[in-house]
């Protein structure tokens, strides 16, 4: 769906969208196509390149705040369809910042020994959680899947630090109110967008803009490197302004910064995975490089992860 698909949709333009966001289009998967399609067909790549067998898998975590169902999780549903016999599967909700969250979790499992292949999955059909009608953010969003398989590692690659941080106190700047057991849907419900995104984007903005430069500082330290050591920078995408003001905190050059939302917009929590493998198959990352990855989103939550290629 490009820019001028959304004209026709909303009172907007191109020029706006692009000089707000850098969005100049963004991929919405048809009816029938599914979240937990979309993050099965991203796991099964994933296996792939990491020849992993299916009966392999410990673990499949799916990042995702737009699930096929309430119950059970698109982490049942990806086992089921890839047949991972020998796995648990579940789903981590933590908005944009899901994958970062999920990977953090299988960090965990990995370095405890207690497992030893985990899948983590990002993935969102945000055009169904979309409010159609509201122009602030449904130029915003897009649908995509991505996803890893962590397993432990000798020659010093793999995961050097994570960091995991929320406030629950702007838990309003980024909600979707209606259709929880809180407020759930009612025979007479208005329809008026109340059960799809909101988002009051200015405060969203400077909080994440902080946050995700603290959060890249924090990583880099906990591993006991340098900023400039790093050689990639994967963050999500949400907006090209929030990119390129980290860029400036971050005092890096631009070219050591992944920027694909371009093409894909804001996919949640998919954003990372997807910057990572685009920036993986384009040649972008090599064995050995320092790659870090930031995200943030609605909780508000943030987090990072420096990854030794
Ligand atoms: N087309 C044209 N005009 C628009 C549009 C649009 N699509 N959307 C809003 N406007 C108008 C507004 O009505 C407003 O008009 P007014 O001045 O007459 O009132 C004007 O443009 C400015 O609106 P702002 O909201 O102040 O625009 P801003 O520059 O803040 O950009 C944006 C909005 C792009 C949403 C930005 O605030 C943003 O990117 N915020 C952060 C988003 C983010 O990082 N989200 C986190 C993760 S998302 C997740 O977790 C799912």
């Amino acid at each position: 769906m490009t820019n001028a698909d959304l004209e026709k949709i909303v009172e907007t333009s191109d020029q706006w969208i692009l000089e707000r966001t850098g969005i100049r289009e963004r991929r919405i998967c048809d009816d029938s196509i599914t979240c937990a399609d979309m993050a099965t067909e991203a796991a099964r790549n994933a296996m792939a390149m990491a020849n992993c067998a299916p009966e392999d898998v410990d673990m499949v975590i799916d990042a995702t705040v737009t699930a096929d169902y309430t119950l059970p999780s698109n982490g049942c549903l990806i086992q089921e369809k890839l047949g991972l016999v020998n796995a648990v599967g579940f789903d981590v909700v933590a908005a944009c910042s899901g994958f970062i969250n999920g990977l953090t979790i299988s960090r965990g499992f990995i370095e405890s020994g207690m497992y030893k292949k985990i899948v983590v999955v990002g993935s969102e059909k945000l055009s169904a959680f979309t409010n159609w009608n509201d122009r602030s953010t449904c130029v915003l969003f897009g649908d995509a899947a991505g996803a890893v398989v962590v397993e432990p590692s000798t020659n010093g690659s793999g995961i050097l630090s994570t960091f995991m941080k929320s406030d629950g106190r702007m838990r309003e700047w980024l909600w979707s109110k209606v259709g929880g057991t809180k407020h759930p849907h009612t025979p007479d419900f208005a329809w008026d967008g109340t059960d799809k995104i909101y988002m009051s984007g200015s405060d969203v903005f400077k909080v994440a803009v902080k946050e995700m430069g603290r959060a890249c500082l924090k990583a880099i330290a906990d591993a006991g490197v340098k900023p400039e050591d790093v050689s990639l920078v994967v963050p999500h995408q949400a907006n090209m302004r929030i990119i390129e003001s980290l860029i400036k905190r971050l005092n890096i050059s631009p070219d050591k910064v992944m920027i694909n939302i371009e093409k894909y917009g804001n996919t949640s929590s998919a954003s990372v995975p997807l910057a990572l493998d685009e920036a993986n198959r384009s040649g972008r990352i090599k064995p050995g490089d320092l790659v870090l990855m930031v995200a943030f989103g609605g909780g508000m939550i943030w987090g990072s992860a420096l990854v030794r290629w």
